[in-house]
Order: C-alpha cells, then sequence, then structure tokens
C-alpha cells in the first residue's frame, strides 16, 4: 500500500478551511445554527471548521457508513442519530467528501423529513465526476479528481485517518 505525496498540505487545508468558515460565519450571524457533523469521516475537518467558524452555534453528529451494492443505489445505515430537535434549527451538514452523493442524499432527506428551518451542506472534497445522484452542496473545500484519497479524516480500511494531510492512496498491484 503506498501513500503518495500530499495533495493538500497540512497549510492549504488550513487556508482552505478558514476561508469555508468565514463564508459560514457571515451567512449565520442572527441564525440558529446547528453543526452537523458526519462520522467518522468528517471528525477532524469538523472540529476545525467549527473552531474557525465566528458565529454562534451548537454541534451534533450522525454516525453513518454506506453499501454500494452491484446494480443499487447503495444503501446508508445509520449508526447513531441525531440527538438534538431539529425544528427551528438552522442545520449545517458536514461531511469530509463527497462521491457518488447517496450518503448525503440520504441523510439530507432524513433531515428534511424533520422540518428544520434550513439545510445546507459543507463538505470539504468533491470528487465530482463519480457523482451518481445530485444533491446541492452549500460550500466545498477542494474539487478532487477521481483518486482515492486518504488523511484529514478520510481512511482506507478505517487507518490513514490521522495524517495531518490529505495523500492520494494506491493499492500496491
Ligand atoms: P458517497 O459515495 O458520496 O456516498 O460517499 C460516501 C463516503 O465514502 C464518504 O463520506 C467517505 O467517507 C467515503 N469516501 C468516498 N470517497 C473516498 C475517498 O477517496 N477516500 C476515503 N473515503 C472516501
Ligand atoms: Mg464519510
Amino acid at each position: 500500500m503506498i501513500v503518495g505525496k500530499p495533495l493538500f498540505t497540512t497549510k492549504e487545508i488550513q487556508t482552505k478551511v478558514r476561508e469555508l468558515a468565514d463564508r459560514i460565519s457571515a451567512d449565520y450571524s442572527g441564525k440558529d445554527l446547528l453543526a452537523v457533523g458526519i462520522l467518522r469521516g468528517a471528525f477532524m475537518f469538523f472540529s476545525d471548521l467549527v473552531r474557525a467558524i465566528k458565529a454562534p452555534l451548537t454541534i451534533d453528529f450522525i454516525v453513518a457508513s454506506s453499501y454500494v451494492k452491484m446494480d443499487t443505489l447503495g444503501e446508508v445505515k445509520i449508526h447513531c442519530d441525531i440527538r438534538e430537535d431539529i425544528s427551528d434549527k438552522d442545520v449545517l451538514l458536514i461531511d469530509d467528501i463527497i462521491d457518488s452523493g447517496i450518503t448525503l442524499n440520504q441523510i439530507r432527506e432524513r433531515i428534511l423529513a424533520r422540518r428544520p428551518s434550513s439545510l445546507k451542506i459543507c463538505v470539504f472534497l468533491d470528487k465530482k465526476e463519480r457523482r451518481m445522484v445530485d444533491v446541492p452542496v452549500d460550500y466545498i473545500g477542494f474539487e478532487i479528481p477521481n483518486e482515492y484519497v486518504v488523511g484529514y479524516g478520510l481512511d482506507y480500511d478505517n487507518k490513514f485517518r490521522n495524517l495531518p494531510y490529505i495523500s492520494i492512496f494506491k493499492k500496491k498491484a
């Protein structure tokens, strides 16, 4: 297994996180922001982002995993759901990466059914080429090519999440 040189360095990540946080702080001033992180992948991005957001906020998490089966659109399993009452909240869903869009689409619909005041989505990485479901994403850190990436919360087999940068990951033949 090979982890290549950084695609995004720690410094580039920090700059982008600050940029996103500034936009979110401006957009949510005077609102009742509930930041919801999708675990496990978003844990590092989530904690950096909320620390940099200047608007008052509350936090919660969803623990989810997705199983993409052949010939189906894939199934999202919710291991642990939001605890907060989200009616009257301005919910911001935060994830590490959007790939097929299946995970965020299903979580989005689940949250919308509980009628929050508003719902927006923020992802750090967007692998646009792989999209199978159209999901409205309001804040995107970086668009990336169709490569498997690890680090900064992103894993291969639950490993490499702790890398403080993002790298392209190749499995040796
Ligand atoms: P989806 O295909 O948009 O539903 O993405 C589901 C999940 O797959 C993401 O939240 C990530 O946890 C994971 N994922 C997708 N692409 C990558 C990648 O390149 N590296 C690590 N995890 C990924
Ligand atoms: Mg994820």
